[in-house]
């Protein structure tokens, strides 16, 4: 919440984050979504599986938990 995506979240706590293009189409920012729901700001163009997520264009829908790579 306040932030415009969860990869900004995590980095504004210090929290180190793989990334590459911060635009949905490198995937190096798949994390392993454990509970909860995010909601993609744009449709992301990199391949995700199920239960994963892209950090760089998603936000949370309500409380979430993830697993970093
Ligand atoms: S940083 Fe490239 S898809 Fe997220």
């Amino acid at each position: 919440p306040g932030c415009p995506s969860l990869l900004h979240c995590l980095e504004s706590q210090k929290i180190d984050v793989a990334y590459q293009c911060r635009e949905g189409y490198c995937g190096a920012c798949r994390a392993t979504l454990v509970s909860g729901n995010v909601q993609y700001n744009e449709e992301p163009l990199a391949f995700v599986r199920d239960g994963e997520i892209l950090l760089c264009c998603s936000k949370p829908n309500g409380n979430i938990s993830i697993n970093l790579k």
